[in-house]
């Protein structure tokens, strides 16, 4: 994995700045602001004609690029965040997304950024340090690693300097020292993502997760095969059953709070679903390596933990396996008996999501959690419901979901509820066993979210359904094709917060 890119807060003034790549991003305007006359007399006026003409108005996601005859930096972007009352740190988290992915398409291996003050609309110099550094990492991300030759070989960007007065580099400094660690954590987790089923394993999610312990002293505990059996966590291991890739049930502790009960996060890993015998269409069907984004979430959390350090106590949870079909494979119309001792008639076998997770969802209890949140990519039906734009919530404690949702707004991953309403319960009703894995075609992500809610007893819980955010097929201005790496900036977020941090 590449080492990423550095961060550093400067409070050069513009002119003086001696990039490849000097980002401004600015809100709609007719006039230059104030705080660019300098850097303006110094590009011969070129910033104040591209405004004063109408072709830069400061639109959201809008850039216009100058190459100042009499300044320092070798080109200007400005970036434009939309109106000026409606900013906020997600607007300038995206504008340096847009101004990293345009600096590593121009071959700028050094971006600085700046917002005008005009433009900042109270975000405070804090955060602004934090997503700066979020939104460059995020717009810079690029994965040519398979590729024998790039089809267009661009250098890597490897620094972002933010720049500010003298009077905010404190703030902004300690700004960018979350925002390097959230980033870190994000690169972890579209890294482990992005890589095909044949290499990003079972086997080697734990690995991952090993080189996080030894990296940062973290306990872990990882199953096997047998372990999990021994343990009874018969479910996994039915999901497992199909495939000759040895599932694992990987723990990872961070202990930053003493004996303060932990928060629990649990991933699933699903490392390639085919959907069993109940086989999906091939369609798109490569797409489910993708299908252990909530364990990437997880072990990106930790990377970002490890660095950080907070005053908390976190327990991350990821069962592991592929979903195949074979003779050995799992069949429509079995009923296994889960960890909790609930007996499961599996009607679809490509529901296995919640197999796995209910599992590791009554193994928890172990750790007397204050609170549990799962992500998981669990149902295609969170996308008819809420499409590529929000995480599906739900859960059985509306001020930790209220928690959850507020630390996916600061985070830029909206979170939108759902409910978990008796009513559906009887979505799940079988004839012969406890439940069954899969309802009708009606209320599909609320079917999961209360399979999951069956297990998730003894402490307060939200489950996250991140199918429709974990990875995208469109390029925005700000993100390349592919994985996302949602969950990482919530669950810091989240974590942060609980910390006082
Ligand atoms: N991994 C899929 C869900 C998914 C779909 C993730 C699309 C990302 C994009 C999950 O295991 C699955 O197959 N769910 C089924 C559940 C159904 C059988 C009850 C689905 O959504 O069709
Ligand atoms: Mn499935
Ligand atoms: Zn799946």
């Amino acid at each position: 994995m590449s080492n990423g890119m550095t961060s550093s807060v400067v409070t050069t003034p513009l002119a003086g700045l001696d990039v490849p790549l000097l980002a401004v991003a600015l809100t709609e305007t007719k006039t230059l602001p104030q705080s660019l006359a300098a850097l303006d007399q110094a590009s011969g006026g070129g910033l104040g004609r591209a405004v004063a003409s109408g072709d830069f108005k400061g639109k959201r996601d809008e850039t216009t690029l100058v190459y100042p005859p009499g300044a320092k930096p070798q080109r200007v972007l400005l970036v434009g965040m939309g109106k000026p009352g409606e900013v906020t740190r997600g607007s300038v988290r995206r504008a340096a997304g847009v101004a990293a992915k345009r600096a590593r398409a121009l071959g700028a291996k050094q971006l600085a950024f700046a917002v005008a003050v005009e433009a900042r609309n109270g975000t405070s110099p804090r955060e602004l340090g934090q997503v700066v550094v979020e939104g460059a990492a995020q717009g810079a991300w690029s994965f040519t690693a398979l590729k024998s030759a790039p089809d267009e070989p661009r250098p890597e960007v490897e620094a972002v300097a933010i720049v500010c007065d003298a009077g905010d580099a404190k703030e902004v400094a300690a700004g960018q020292r979350i925002g390097d660690a959230v980033a870190a954590g994000h690169r972890l987790a579209r890294f482990l993502q992005v890589q095909p089923g044949n290499v990003c394993t079972p086997a080697y999610l734990a690995d991952q997760a090993k080189a996080l312990a030894d990296k940062y002293g973290f306990a872990l505990t990882v199953l096997d095969r047998a372990q999990i059996e021994r343990e009874g966590m018969r479910t996994l291991l039915a999901v497992a059953q199909g495939s000759v890739q040895e599932p694992r049930f990987i723990v990872l502790e961070y202990r930053g709070a003493g004996d303060a009960p932990p928060l629990a996060l649990v991933g699933k890993g699903v490392t390639f679903d085919s959907g069993g015998i109940s086989i999906k269409p091939s369609q798109s069907m490569e797409d489910m390596k993708f299908d252990m984004s909530g364990a990437a979430a997880v072990l990106g959390t930790f990377e970002m933990l490890g660095r950080l350090k907070p005053a908390a106590n976190v327990v991350g949870l990821v069962p592991a396996t592929e979903n195949l079909p074979s003779g050995t494979a799992l069949k429509p119309g079995d009923v296994i008996k889960s960890h909790a001792g609930k007996t499961i008639e599996i009607i679809n076998t490509d529901a296995e999501g919640r197999l796995i997770l209910c599992d590791a969802l009554s193994y928890v209890r172990r750790f007397k959690p204050a609170a549990v949140v799962d992500a998981a990519t669990l149902t295609g039906a969170v996308v008819v419901a809420l499409g590529h734009a929000a995480i599906g919530l739900m859960g059985t404690d509306d001020a930790l979901a209220a928690e959850v949702r507020d630390a996916g707004e600061r985070a830029g991953e909206r979170c939108w509820p759902l409910p978990l309403w008796e009513e559906y319960r009887d979505l799940l009703r079988s004839d012969i066993a406890d439940m069954k894995n899969s309802a009708g075609r009606g209320a599909g992500t609320i079917a999961g979210g209360w399979f999951l809610r069956e297990f998730a007893t003894g402490y307060p819980w939200v489950h996250l359904d991140i199918a429709g955010t974990a990875y995208t097929d469109s390029e925005t201005p700000y993100q390349v094709k592919g994985p996302t790496a949602v969950g990482v900036r919530l669950f810091s977020e989240f974590i942060l917060k609980r910390a006082g941090a």
